[in-house]
């Protein structure tokens, strides 16, 4: 058995007696919270191993059993406590942050990497999208002839992603990253961090917590990632904060990139080039990771259901040929809308989301009259979402049913559910008070790719759409899941 193998089990021994003891010593006020599985001492922790595979299971029964409370399911180092109403929901949606917070409670991927390094103003900016998603197209499907070619598409969404993402704000602006291989380098570098983040991640969230400075960074290889990156940003940052010692903050000729915008907002004891860097490549992630995911689960649905193709072409041709390419396009692309909105609602992240950790110290009270102490940790279901049984679905007729076009339908009569509109029936990117700041930008990137990709492409299933891998509370599309895409004929 290697060193780190070692550490990991006895990591996980360490957190099973350190679990048992919270748990035997848990507030006893919390056993009339209906438990989904066992609530003894080891039977629950078995529950916790196996939820690790099986959490939509467990949390679909919830849901079923409990439709209109709260439950708890059992997790390695604590309970969760989990809500599936509208109404319950709502109250988590509206609390502020010093009573429910998102900051703290312990989601094993999206807050972690997310919660220090995003700002809520970059949404607003979106350079040149448009641009960079045909020449992303371009580079990395590599299409010969009108031929066929069969693609994995989560790496292949992953690559243009981050083309798209790093290209538009970082790569273009310096002559020091325009040389096409160093690009090359850097994103292939962006797109390893974001896999490594996630693979780490995963594995961190058995350990427990108190071992997790220790095990984390032999864990992580993103040590090795963000010193690759800080090679290609470190000559942009300095030329940054050089520029802004010498000739004050809005220095002439300052580029509206991500780069300038991380350093506008970062401390005074941040303003230097690594911490920078880290910064950068978080965010890179967070963008990385969810927009690509959102980007394969909506060809996989494309891919299974073709009648789409042409609407959304003639859609998209339409628009562009009246208004040419441009944001407001977009928002007249409504069917494009409609279909990314509809394969979002169907792909949920996971049975459960919107993590949040009481911290309070008279605990948060629940409009239904429960009171969950300091320290709770809640989330709210998901994944039922996907069954007939979820009440909350009586919004959406034929909730089961993909139907692609249902928005756009209903946009004809002043509907706003728009790709970017949060509500409790419709959480991928959460709602109220933490609800994504991204989705702007994520928004805009996935239509823009979807218009280009049904104008300039053909698709066509290569197999059976494979089943989401399932990890804890995260779903993730298969990444060996394959389409055919040749250009269009
Ligand atoms: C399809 C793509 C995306 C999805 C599905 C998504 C989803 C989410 C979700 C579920 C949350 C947590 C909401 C909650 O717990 O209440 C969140 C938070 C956040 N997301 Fe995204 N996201 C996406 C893209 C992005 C992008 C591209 C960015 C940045 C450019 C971004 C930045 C953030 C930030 C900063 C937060 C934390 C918000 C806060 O602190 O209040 N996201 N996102």
């Amino acid at each position: 058995m290697d060193d780190l193998k070692f550490l990991i089990l006895y990591g996980v021994l360490a957190g099973v007696l350190f679990a048992s003891f919270r748990k035997a010593f848990h507030d006893h006020k919390l056993d009339q919270i209906p438990v989904v599985g066992s609530s003894g001492l080891l039977a629950s922790y078995w529950d916790a191993f196996n939820s690790i595979r099986h959490s939509p299971d467990f949390i679909q029964c919830g849901y079923k059993l409990y439709p209109d409370r709260i439950f708890r399911v059992a997790r390695l180092f604590q309970w969760e406590y989990v809500v599936c109403s509208p109404k319950l929901t709502r109250d988590i949606a509206s609390a502020p942050e010093h009573i429910i917070s998102f900051n703290e409670a312990e989601n094993p991927y999206h807050l972690q990497v997310v919660r220090s390094t995003l700002t809520r103003n970059l949404h607003v900016c979106f350079l040149d999208v448009r641009d960079e998603i045909v020449c992303a197209f371009d580079d990395v499907l590599q299409l010969e002839g009108l031929d066929w070619k069969i693609l994995p598409m989560l790496p292949t969404m992953m690559a243009i992603v981050a083309h798209m993402s790093n290209q538009g704000a970082v790569g273009i602006r310096n002559s020091y990253m325009t040389s096409k291989s160093r690009n090359k380098e850097y994103l292939a570098n962006s797109v390893n961090h974001t896999i490594d983040i996630m693979r780490s991640a995963r594995k961190i969230s058995v350990v427990p917590p108190f071992l997790r400075p220790l095990l984390g960074p032999l864990i992580s290889t993103q040590n090795k990632s963000n010193a690759r990156a800080l090679q290609f940003l470190g000559p942009l940052i300095e030329e940054g904060l050089s520029k802004e010692r010498e000739l004050g903050r809005d220095w002439p000729g300052k580029p509206n990139d991500l780069v300038s915008w991380v350093l506008d907002l970062a401390e005074t004891e941040q303003r230097a080039v690594f911490p920078i860097t880290v910064r950068i490549m978080h965010m890179n992630m967070a963008a990385i990771h969810t927009t690509s995911m959102a980007a394969t689960y909506a060809i996989f649905d494309l891919m299974t259901r073709p009648e789409y193709l042409l609407p959304m072409r003639e859609e998209a041709e339409r628009v562009v040929k009246e208004k040419g390419w441009t944001k407001t396009a977009l928002n007249n692309m409504v069917k494009i809308d409609s279909f990314l909105r509809e394969s979002q609602r169907l792909n949920t992240n996971g049975p459960a989301g919107m993590w949040r950790k009481v911290v309070a110290k008279d605990g948060f009270r629940f409009s239904d009259g429960t009171v969950l102490p300091y320290g709770t940790f809640l989330s709210v279901a998901r994944a039922p979402i996907r069954s007939r049984l979820r009440r909350i679905d009586a919004n959406y007729e034929n909730a089961a049913t993909f139907d692609g076009f249902r928005f756009a339908r209903e946009r004809a009569e002043h509907s706003k559910r728009h790709m970017i509109s949060t509500a409790v029936d419709h959480m991928p990117f959460g709602t109220g008070k933490h609800a994504c700041p991204g989705r702007f930008f994520a928004a805009t990137e996935l239509k823009a790719m979807m218009a280009h990709l049904v104008i300039n492409y053909d698709v066509k299933a290569e197999g059976v759409r494979p089943a989401d891998k399932v990890f804890g509370a995260l779903y993730f599309p298969d990444a060996d899941g394959k389409v055919r895409v040749r250009k269009r004929q």
